[in-house]
């Protein structure tokens, strides 16, 4: 039985397009032996999971692409555009996909901000069982045009990074992703709790950075990455993904509990 329920389908073209491109420069995806992607719950319509195709392709050209859909109409009427390399099929979090395959990347947007917080773990478990050894699930929330988006990134020992992506130009603070964020993180951003510090650490540098808005959005953001490392952040990526409005930090950053401010400079790797 699928595990799972059927939840409000809204999609829309193009709006998953910050997620994609961070999947695309994936070392995992790039080296896989099986580039086997699952596109779980893509929703009324399957648009974003022939974007995630045709993205992908751009990096790995023999990927393939399952969407996967909890709602039996929905399976039936995305499946008219089955093509050489995406397929759809029905199933919830186990994941289902033919011979027991396995997903090298696993993306699963705007999916379990229906469900409850209490859910998560249950979900996350069952997903991550489904993976590859070096495999990686995607699991987050943006808003309807695809400007605001944040996302977990878990191996199967569980999640290991957080990462931001916001469209910069007249972007007033970082924090407006506050309402995007990962079901996990949504109801943990109040005072005391670690995505709350994060969130107020990122507006305290964008603002900080002001005077470089002379110079483009860009260079503001890459200021704001550079210093998010400085002030010990653990900060995983640089500045060619924060040229994109990214920052990814170690998921340590904002797992659920207390905050403690950084003391020391992280000396992670730079890249993701
Ligand atoms: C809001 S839509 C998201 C569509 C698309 N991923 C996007 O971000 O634009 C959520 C979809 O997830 C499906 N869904 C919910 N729980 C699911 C589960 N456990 N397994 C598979 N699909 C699920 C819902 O039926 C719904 O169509």
């Amino acid at each position: 039985m699928a595990q799972g329920r059927i939840t409000r389908g809204t999609t829309g073209a193009n709006r998953l397009r910050r997620v994609d491109r961070w999947i695309a420069a994936l070392p995992a995806l790039r080296r896989a032996d099986d580039p086997f992607v699952v596109d779980l719950g893509f929703g009324a319509s399957p648009t974003t999971t022939l974007e995630l195709h045709a993205r992908l392709a751009a990096v790995r050209p023999d990927v393939e692409v399952l969407g996967i859909e909890i709602d039996p109409e929905r399976v039936a009427r995305a499946s008219v555009h089955t093509r050489p390399g995406v397929a759809f099929s029905l199933g919830g979090f186990e994941a289902p996909a033919p011979w027991g395959r396995r997903p090298v990347v696993l993306r699963a947007l705007n999916v379990l901000r229906q469900y409850d917080e209490s859910e998560v773990a249950d979900a996350w478990a069952r997903m991550t069982a489904r993976l590859q050894p070096e495999g990686v699930l995607v699991e987050g929330t943006c808003d309807e045009l695809g400007r605001v988006a944040s996302w977990v990134g878990l191996g199967v020992e569980g999640p290991r990074t957080f990462t931001v992506s916001l469209r910069l130009t007249g972007l007033e603070r970082p924090s407006v992703v506050a309402e995007r964020l990962p079901k996990a993180l949504i109801h943990r951003n109040v005072p005391g709790e670690r995505v709350h510090a994060f969130l107020a650490a990122l507006d305290a540098a964008w603002a900080r950075a002001a005077p470089l808005s002379a110079y483009g959005p860009s260079q503001r953001w890459r200021a704001v990455g550079a210093a998010m490392r400085a002030a010990g952040w653990p900060v995983r990526d640089g500045p060619r993904r924060w040229r994109l409005g990214e920052l990814t930090v170690g998921w340590s950053a904002v797992t659920p509990g207390p905050s403690s401010a950084p003391r020391s400079p992280d000396r992670a790797p730079r890249d993701l």
